[in-house]
């Protein structure tokens, strides 16, 4: 199921996971392809196996910032592959196998952008919204993009100007040009609600509430936006996402016919940990009018941690 799913991520001429030397220098998208897939599969057999056992967590930043051993052992399963074959690229990672998560810039290079998990506190709990997501970006542009949720055996895959795909089939957006009659992701980040954001984080779901037919959210960011490039949902936006939520939803929802730009407007910035998905431009501008004001800008990811920075003291 898995190699027809990613079929169309794979070079056009041959859809096997069969493997060539690279020319060196040279960024070969189709190899990174092969080599993604291949490792994306043996990295959701992983999740699979180890979703039915007890899951133990340690936090991280706050008691409700979730991570296991899982995740940490998939990033490595996943980093350490795509390293023997492209020693060259620019790792980002979200548990740090690559180095410090933060503080990294996002630059010209290939750069591969990992998530093992998003959306840990699901995997925790058992709820069947955890996915692997894997974005590579060249030029400061996304390229590649692979999300797989194994338990409800959903694999989004996208590649620049190629379309997305679901299980191997092509998706696109909703299309749906009206905020009154949408359904909109949001999530509801514990992080948020430090006495600052919480008035925002709840006067904007509140805005969202009365104007949209529906607020819904999953607890993985990359699964919002799959909704929104698959078209079961019309948009999505959040304050607090890293780039590794983020970097792989961001060329599906596009590649679908939709939208990613910032939540006040403009420019989507990978790195600044705020986000809008949007069906379509309509939508996505009035949802921008809807939060007008009502933002919140948490530490960019490119900027080094400081000490706390992010944790939440009410949850300490
Ligand atoms: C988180 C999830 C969550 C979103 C956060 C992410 P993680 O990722 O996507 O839904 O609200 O912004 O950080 O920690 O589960 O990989």
């Amino acid at each position: 199921m898995f190699r027809f799913a990613c079929q169309r991520l794979l070079p056009r001429e041959k859809t096997s996971f069969r493997r060539n030397a690279t020319a060196k220098g040279r960024v070969d998208v189709d190899q990174c392809a092969v080599e993604v897939c291949h490792l994306v599969d043996r990295a959701a057999e992983h999740l699979r196996a180890a979703s039915g056992k007890m899951r133990v967590f340690e936090t991280k930043l706050n008691s409700k910032d979730l991570v296991t051993a899982t995740d940490r052992e998939i990033e490595e399963l996943l980093i350490r592959g795509l390293r023997q074959r492209f020693p060259e690229h620019v790792y980002i990672d979200e548990e740090g196998t690559a180095g410090a998560s933060t503080g990294r810039k996002l630059t010209e290079e290939p750069t591969w952008i990992v998530d093992p998990i998003d959306g840990t506190t699901n995997f925790v709990h058992g709820f069947h919204c955890s996915c692997i997501s894997v974005g590579f970006w060249l030029d400061k542009r996304p390229e590649l993009a692979i999300c797989h949720n194994p338990t409800l055996q959903l694999v989004f895959t996208a590649r620049r100007n190629r379309g997305a795909y679901l299980n191997g089939a092509p998706i696109r957006t909703s299309g749906q040009t009206e905020l009154e009659r949408s359904l909109i992701m949001q999530e509801l980040n514990a992080a948020n609600l430090g006495c600052e954001h919480r008035d925002i984080l709840w006067q904007n779901a509140v805005g969202m509430l009365l104007k949209a037919h529906a607020l819904r959210t999953t607890g993985s960011a990359v699964m919002d936006m799959c909704l929104v490039a698959m078209g079961a949902a019309d948009g999505y936006y959040e304050f607090y996402p890293h780039a590794w939520d983020l970097a792989a939803g961001t060329l599906l929802v596009r590649e679908a016919g939709g939208v990613v730009m910032d939540p006040a407007g403009g420019d989507f910035d990978l790195m600044s940990r705020r986000v809008l998905a949007a069906a379509t431009p309509q939508l996505g501008n009035q949802m921008v009018q809807l939060l007008g004001d009502k933002q919140i800008y948490h530490q960019r990811d490119d900027e080094p941690q400081k000490s706390n920075s992010n944790s939440n003291s009410i949850f300490k």
